[in-house]
């Protein structure tokens, strides 16, 4: 027997009490009763985003609501810039590029937060940008950007902040309104613990506006309509069938971190990140995040002279843990071990302890048992 676990930034492992609710009976989502637990589920995001703003929720991959976000927020031949620091980074562009719109990027070496005076620069030197894009939490890299001290420069400024807060979103600090903060999307399999399918974004009056003005091709992702069915009755409604099952799972989540607090479960992630990476270093092995790591993964350069594919492959099939391999340029050289969601202090001993095995399975020169012991140490001091 090999009991099974993820260890992923995304998607990852789902309480219990939320997998039951996603087994009952499907209703119809045009009733009373759902229309009641949409109110719920769209109160309590608005409590996980810090935002007072109408939280719009789409069925489609945490990629849908970044679509969504330029699709809405932009116009052809408009100039936004892009502060990416990894994969996900690169994205933004991607997706500019699909909708004609051109972007000044500022690209930090992978490993790196974008640091804010660059930021203000490309902004002083772009006044005619209509919007920056960017990232929380870079999951690709296990590094995050300094998100206030972005909106402290985007707020004075024309140009409105977008940010893809999909790994970052209920696992970091994070106040979309107090931060000022343009448009925030977030998908569904991540902090927010439930399965994967659902995405959410919400606008400010400053990114509302360039909504209104948007003259990008747009149907099943307008956030007008979105907004027209939020608004329009007593009880808020979606503009297509509602993900209903996935909406109710939503719901018996979001009173989990309600019932936690956002600000515990933010420290539970920061406790648990420390443990992690604390017991790399432990084992000698070299952090890839050069500043600002990440609470919800700890990414790991491979040992020199080992395959990273194969450890990740070896963790996963001898050991039963699902983490991550490296991305794009770092593939093969990075590992990756979330601690997102619904993860406890055992599941970080447990991920430290299987990363050992693997790797003294596969030669390396560790001390088998000195991560763990290290990871321990943490959790006994943070009083976890
Ligand atoms: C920061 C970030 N942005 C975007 C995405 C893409 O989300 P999805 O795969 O749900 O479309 C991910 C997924 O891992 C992510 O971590």
């Amino acid at each position: 027997m090999k009991k099974k676990y993820i260890m992923a930034p995304g998607p990852t492992e789902v309480p219990p009490e939320v997998l039951a609710e996603g087994a009952k009976p499907v209703m119809h989502h045009r009733t009373p009763q759902f229309r009641k637990i949409l109110t719920e589920v769209l109160d309590n995001m608005k409590y996980v985003l810090g935002t007072q703003r109408s939280v719009h929720i789409l069925s489609a991959s945490g990629t849908g609501a970044m679509e969504a976000a330029m699709a809405n927020m932009t116009s052809p031949g408009e100039k936004i810039i892009v502060a990416s620091i990894g994969a996900f980074g690169d994205r933004w562009e991607a997706i500019a590029k699909a909708y004609n719109v051109n972007v000044v990027k500022i690209a930090s070496e992978w490993g790196y937060p974008v640091k804010p005076e660059e930021l203000k620069k490309v902004l002083d030197e772009n006044l005619d940008a209509v919007a920056v894009f960017t990232t929380l939490n870079e999951t690709s890299t296990g590094v995050y950007n300094d998100i206030e001290a972005f909106g402290k420069l985007t707020v004075n400024h024309k140009a409105a902040l977008v940010v893809d807060g999909i790994s970052g979103i209920g696992a970091q600090p994070f106040y979309m309104d107090k931060w000022a903060v343009d448009m925030i999307v977030v998908g569904s399999q991540k902090g927010l613990m439930i399965p994967p399918g659902l995405a959410f974004v919400a606008a400010s009056e400053k990114a509302w506006k360039l909504v209104e003005t948007s003259k990008n091709p747009k149907f099943y992702f307008d956030l007008k309509k979105s907004e027209k069915a939020l608004t329009k009755e007593k009880m808020p409604d979606t503009p297509w069938t509602s993900a209903v099952s996935l909406i109710c799972q939503l719901n018996v989540a979001l009173r989990l971190i309600k019932e936690e607090g956002i600000e515990n479960i933010w420290d539970r992630h920061r406790k648990l990140a420390r443990a992690v990476r604390e017991a790399m270093t432990a084992l000698g092995l070299k952090l890839f995040a050069a500043e600002n790591p990440a609470v919800v993964l700890c990414s790991v350069v491979v040992p020199e002279g080992l395959d990273g594919k194969a450890l990740v492959k070896k963790i996963r099939d001898d050991y039963g843990i699902s983490m991550a391999g490296g991305q794009g340029k770092m593939e093969g050289k990075i590992f990756r071990i979330g601690t997102l969601g619904y993860t406890d202090r055992f599941d970080a001993i447990i991920g430290v302890a299987a990363t050992e095995m693997a790797l003294k399975d596969m030669g390396a020169n560790i001390e088998i048992g000195k991560g763990v012991k290290k990871a321990m140490e943490v959790l006994i001091e943070e009083k976890y």
